[in-house]
């Protein structure tokens, strides 16, 4: 079974949930509801999640938008079909290629790999196109595929690149999902950029965790969002990655700061807690801070007074950048204005 925490995504918050939990506790106590308005994996919205809370999520990426469908969306589903499913994907053996193979066999995956990636995922899309799947159920199989594939996928946890290992024994394998659909009868999940959704959205608290960098989540993830998206777009260059230019965080441009001031101002909520980290201008390029400590104070401060809350933690990077001076750090704000 697959928890929805068993995916590798750079800058998840799995680690430091329990910290967390603790601002939340000791500085607001009991709330109704709460925004997790970039939710990647979806794990911070989940932790919270129960049959009493109003969950609200959000990802500009498909691919998550999918996933956080299949675990925390109310939608009913059939067990029995879904892991009918399952036992009959892991076992259909397939040897005729496929855009996925095409692309992607033979680099990410072995070839006899994707093309059992490719054949599923045609699958998936005929049988919710004959009504044999519901919408509920074709998340799952989809999620559940991206989950199967990112354990063996031969990368170092993102699609940039593809290292050179053995690859020929990986053994693919579906699971079914750890889902509880009575917590989820008020959640709402969107797929949305987060500057857009804020603008109609009410919460009790509203969690940011933007990306703090210019690494784009999109060029990470491209290919679990083209297997998805199932739209068969061309792809280029060494890592195969299709056109993303519509995908694009602003949070990871040079105006990172004006979009995040915009988003702050139009928040309708009672607390706000942000996380963001301190690389500062200490890391690399790629890895410096889009908006610095004192844009982030003028900004918050606009709505009330600010706190900051510290905890180290370790960072989930390529290997390359070894750094042990992280601090995982969440602003909190109690909006008064
Ligand atoms: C740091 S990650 C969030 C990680 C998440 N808290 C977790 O624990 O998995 C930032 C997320 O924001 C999403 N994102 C980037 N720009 C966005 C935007 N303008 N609107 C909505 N989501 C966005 C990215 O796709 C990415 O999943």
């Amino acid at each position: 079974m697959y928890k929805i925490s068993q995916r590798r995504y750079l800058g998840n918050k799995n680690s430091i949930l329990p910290f967390i939990e603790d601002i939340i506790q000791n500085e607001i106590g009991e709330f109704n509801s709460l925004c997790d308005l970039f939710s990647g994996t979806g794990v911070v919205g989940s932790y919270f999640n129960n049959e009493k809370k109003k969950i609200i999520l959000n990802d500009l990426l498909y691919h998550n938008f999918v996933s956080l469908n299949a675990f925390l969306n109310k939608e009913t589903f059939n067990k029995e079909k879904v892991l009918k499913y399952i036992d009959k994907f892991n076992n259909i053996e397939i040897d005729e290629d496929n855009y996925f193979s095409q692309n992607f066999g033979d680099k990410y995956f072995s070839k006899k790999t994707a093309q059992k990636v490719g054949y599923i995922r045609q699958e998936i899309r005929n049988l919710f196109l004959n009504d044999s799947l519901n919408r509920k159920e074709k998340n799952i199989l989809l999620t559940s595929l991206n989950y199967s594939i990112d354990r063996i996928a031969n990368t170092v946890g993102h699609y940039d690149a593809f290292i050179k290992k053995d690859i020929t024994k990986q053994k693919f394998e579906m699971k079914k999902l750890d889902i509880n659909i009575e917590e989820n009868k008020n959640n709402e999940i969107h797929n949305q950029d987060a500057n857009i959704l804020v603008r109609d959205m009410e919460c009790d608290i509203l969690y940011l965790d933007p990306p703090y960098n210019s690494r784009q989540y999109c060029d990470a993830y491209h290919l679990l969002e083209n297997l998805t998206l199932w739209q068969k777009p061309e792809v280029f260059g060494v890592a195969k990655k299709f056109d993303r230019t519509k995908l694009k965080s602003e949070y990871s441009k040079s105006k990172a700061n004006e979009q995040f001031d915009d988003l702050i101002s139009n928040a309708k909520c009672k607390y706000i807690l942000l996380s963001y980290n301190n690389m500062g201008d200490k890391g690399n390029t790629r890895s410096n801070a889009k908006i610095s400590d004192e844009e982030i104070m003028k900004t918050l401060s606009k709505r009330g007074r600010v706190k900051i809350f510290e905890q180290d933690y370790k960072e989930f990077n390529t290997g390359k950048e070894k750094r042990n001076d992280n601090k995982e750090r969440i602003f909190f704000v109690k909006v008064e204005r």
